[in-house]
Parts: structure tokens; sequence; C-alpha cells
């Protein structure tokens, strides 16, 4: 299987060209923020990750116990890292946390960021700040108070949970693109990309099936079939195969 390739899915180009209307959006009129959700498996932390590697974002990932001022300390640091201010910096998760508290700090990533308009920051697992008033309000200071752009990428469901906690702040987002399950063609276009070998149309879509149209699945799918034509076992899987990976693989 050929490792760190990145398909452009349907997901990937409808996401691709929603951040592309964000950033080119008048900024004096319209607020830079903007949601990806959707079922787990679907690609949507890997589009964050390489779009930010690709294009110098700033990518962040909450954690089920990131406070405002955890989120502060992380925000510093990336913000520092990639204006170039640390640059003894070795990754933004290296070094010590930086110390103040989390006014100070996010007052400091509020000027760096009014400093830095073209700044766009992804913010990963972000339904780990619904429970979390303080931390959701650090969030929208950053798209209330500068200019950078804000992604946030969630769960299927974050979006609704998010109207019922705030609905005036967050009913701004300029867009909302839902995940949806990999096509058919999806599929075909992963499978030529990503796998040693030519997959029989029928075993594609059985494989797209059973997958539940989710990447995880899919993959797992592909490595399991390469592993039997390697070994010269056979050149299909049966129906046991693909439904065990089906099963196996419930989780994220
Ligand atoms: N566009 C893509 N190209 C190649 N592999 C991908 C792509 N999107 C997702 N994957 C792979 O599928 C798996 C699940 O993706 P992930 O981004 O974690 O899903 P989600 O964040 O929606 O739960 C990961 O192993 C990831 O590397
Ligand atoms: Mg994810």
């Amino acid at each position: 299987m050929k490792e760190h390739v990145f398909v452009e899915t349907q997901n990937v180009k409808r996401a691709k060209a929603e951040i592309a209307k964000l950033l080119a959006r008048p900024k004096h009129e319209m607020v830079g923020l903007g949601m990806i959700y959707g079922d787990p498996g679907l690609g949507k932390s890997r589009l964050a990750k390489q779009i930010a590697y690709r294009k110098g974002y700033i990518y962040l990932r909450l954690d089920a116990t990131e406070t405002a001022r955890s989120f502060a300390q992380k925000l510093w640091k990336a913000l520092r890292y990639q204006l170039n201010v640390d640059t003894d910096a070795v990754s933004v998760e290296s070094g010590s946390a930086p110390a103040g508290t989390t006014n100070t700090l996010m007052g400091a990533c509020i000027r760096m960021l009014m400093d830095a308009p073209d700044s766009v920051i992804m913010i990963d697992e972000f339904d780990n700040a619904l429970p979390n008033r303080e931390l959701r309000e650090s969030i929208r200071d950053i798209v209330d108070n500068t200019f950078a752009t804000v992604i946030l990428i969630g769960m299927r469901g974050v979006k609704e949970k998010m109207e019922r906690i705030n609905v005036h702040f967050f009913d701004r987002s300029n867009f909302f693109c839902e995940f949806q399950p990999l096509s058919l063609d999806d599929v075909k276009l992963i499978v030529t990309q990503v796998c040693d070998y030519e997959l029989p149309p029928k075993l594609i879509e059985a494989a797209h099936r059973y997958s539940e149209a989710q990447f995880r699945k899919l993959i797992k799918t592909i490595v399991l079939y390469e592993h039997k034509i390697k070994n010269k076992q056979s050149m299909s899987l049966n129906k046991r195969e693909l439904e065990e990976i089906n099963n196996a693989s419930g989780s994220k």
C-alpha cells in the first residue's frame, strides 16, 4: 500500500472550495468562521492536517480535558512558532508551557493575530470545547476581534449542539461543510491511488459496501487484500473476511 498519499475525494474538494471562498471574503464585512463536520473516519482531520502543513496554517486539536488556559497556551506557542517569534522553538508541542493567566495569554495571541491577519487556524475535535464556556468564548474572541480565519472541525451533530448553546455567534459561520460517506467513485479513486494491485470491480463494490463508506475500514480491506495477494493465497476476499473487517473496526 502506498502510504502518505492524499486522495482528493469529493469531500476534500468541497471543503477546499469552501475554505478558498472564506479566505477571499471581504474581511471587514464578514467574519472568518467556517465549520467542517461529519461522522468519524471520513477524512476530516487528515484534510485539516494536510492543508495546514501545505499552506502554513495552524492546526490545533482540542483534548477532552482542554481548558481555556491550555488552549491559550497551545495557541500562543503555535503562533510564536508560526510567526517566527520564538526561533528556538523546535515544534509546537515542545518546550515548557508559557506562564501567565488565560487573559494575558489570549491577549498576547489576539495581538499577534492582529499583526498577522492572513492567519488560518484549524481547530480539530471542536466538540471538546462545547461543554466549556470560557474556551468557547476564547475562540469566539479570536473570530470577533481579529481578521484571522478559524475553521472548526467536529463530529456530526456538533452544528446543532452549537446552535443550541450559542445561536447568535455560531450562526455567523460562513460555511457549514458536512463530510458525506465516500461515494463509489471516491472508493475507486482511493483504491487506484493507494493500492499496490489492481482490484477487480466486484471487490471494489464490496469494499465500498462493507467499509460503510468510511476511510479506516476501506484501508483495512485494502491491506488484507494486498496481504493475500502477496502470500499468493487468493485474488479475492470472501464475505466472511469483509464482514470481519467491518465488525472489528467499530472504533474511530
Ligand atoms: N484524503 C485522504 N487521502 C488519503 N487517506 C485519507 C484521506 N482522508 C483520510 N484518510 C485516512 O483515513 C483515516 C481516517 O481519517 P480521519 O481524517 O482521521 O477521519 P475523521 O477525522 O473524519 O474521523 C486516516 O488513517 C487517514 O489517514
Ligand atoms: Mg478526526
